[in-house]
């Protein structure tokens, strides 16, 4: 009998002794973050991904995706069909009733987050995308772009670009009832930066005739030139994405070369070519100042010495297809309408508003909701046990930007 209780006692302790950190006092349903968090921190422990390595460490991740992969079905209201464009599988979500010719539809091309190495477009983007086709009787492209490793950058990127290419042709846009001019992209998280990118590299394209009428970047990944702004200082530690996490989505991305994360673990990735970028990710010129003023702003330190191992890798740190805040206003001007989501407690925060900033320079048309209480991920969860308030609301503004905007 004793023995139970104490066990019992041990366990219960134990667990929360685990589950427990201490949030920020402005955060909501701190227990339910808690709880939702362990999960994800028992699988991102250093220890844990050291012991079966980092490659490893990343297929585990994968499992643990995979499990809540279910192919996603046509409903009363929604068709579901999978296909393939230009080789990258993709989920086109229609409205069951058909479009009358004369009336043609609004579209959304939507790309997952998991930092370029998880995820897939069923749950939770299945949700999103069946809620997008209902309240906007548009047409939603999910693409199921290949995933780092074995897929390093460019891969992901370019799987996105093709698919996007071949949708906006306006034969293909017929073959679904879409408008030309009534197309969005967007994304949460890496999906974000693949949207930012493409969004960028199609005006650079002499040949592109359809462009997207708008974009939606959800708590975006901009950069990865700086992983020391003030928001990876402050929320180094916050749940679902804590900097070493990304840290790790970031050199993953680029390659599973374990010195790439320990230099960027360090902000000490930076050579001489990509110091010459260093002034588009400048915190202390595009931040407000209530974000800067405690932290003093120092460039990252340049690398003179190049490692020859990391070579290729350090030519596409600066590459704005990998990172889109890393282009002129120029190259910024002519971008569509923008609807850009920050959250105070998310180590992504100033990637998002340094681009606010920027594209408001620019003279771009720019939707910005911040959530003073928002944590990185958040969108993700509209689904019991692991729902939250704050992800209906910020699922229900976006889709009403949406509405209006596209
Ligand atoms: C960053 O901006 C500040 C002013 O806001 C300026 O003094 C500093 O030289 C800039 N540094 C870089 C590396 O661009
Ligand atoms: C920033 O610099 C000021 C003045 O040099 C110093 O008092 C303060 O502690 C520094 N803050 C940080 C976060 O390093």
């Amino acid at each position: 009998m004793w023995r139970s209780i104490i066990l019992f006692v041990s366990v219960c302790s134990f667990s929360a002794y685990y589950i427990y950190e201490p949030l920020p006092e402005q955060m909501e349903q701190k227990w339910k973050i808690m709880l939702t968090n362990s999960f994800f921190r028992t699988l991102s422990h250093a220890d844990f991904s050291e012991l079966v390595g980092l490659q490893h460490y990343m297929g585990v991740m994968y499992l643990i995706t995979l499990i809540e992969k279910v192919v996603p079905l046509s409903d009363a209201h929604v068709q579901v069909i999978e296909e393939s464009f230009e080789g990258v599988d993709v989920l086109v979500y229609q409205p069951q009733q058909k479009a009358d010719s004369s009336d043609l539809r609004r579209a959304v091309v939507y790309l997952h987050g998991g930092g370029w190495c998880l995820g897939s477009p069923s749950d939770p983007y299945d949700l999103l995308a069946r809620k997008i086709v209902k309240e906007l009787n548009a047409v939603v492209l999910s693409v199921d772009y290949r995933l780092a490793p074995p897929h390093h950058f460019p891969e992901p990127y370019e799987d996105v670009y093709r698919v996007v290419k071949r949708f906006l042709q306006k034969e293909v846009l017929a073959q679904y009832s879409v408008h030309p001019g009534r197309v969005a992209v967007s994304g949460d998280s890496a999906g974000g930066n693949l949207a930012a990118a493409v969004t960028q590299q199609l005006l650079n394209d002499p040949e592109q005739q359809v462009n997207f009428k708008a974009q939606g970047l959800l708590y975006p990944v901009m950069q990865a030139l700086d992983l020391n702004t003030p928001s990876y200082q402050q929320n180094q530690d916050m749940p679902l994405l804590p900097r070493t996490l990304m840290v790790r989505f970031w050199s993953e991305y680029f390659t599973s070369d374990k010195k790439l994360f320990s230099a960027m673990m360090a902000n000490l990735h930076n050579s001489p070519e990509s110091s010459t970028l260093l002034k588009f990710v400048n915190w202390s010129a595009f931040l407000p100042e209530r974000y800067h003023k405690q932290y003093n702003y120092s460039a990252p330190v340049v690398m003179q010495e190049k490692s020859k191992a990391l070579d290729r890798q350090w030519r596409w740190i600066g590459d704005p297809r990998a990172s889109p805040l890393l282009v002129p206003d120029s190259a910024l001007h002519a971008l569509p309408k923008t609807y850009v989501l920050t959250c105070e407690f998310d180590v992504l925060r100033d990637d998002g508003v340094m681009y606010v900033t920027r594209l408001r320079a620019a003279g771009v048309d720019v939707t910005h909701h911040h959530y003073e209480t928002g944590f990185h991920g958040a969108m993700m969860f509209t689904v019991w046990p692991t729902d939250f308030l704050i992800a209906h609301l910020m699922t229900d503004n976006f889709v009403k930007w949406l509405q209006v905007s596209l």
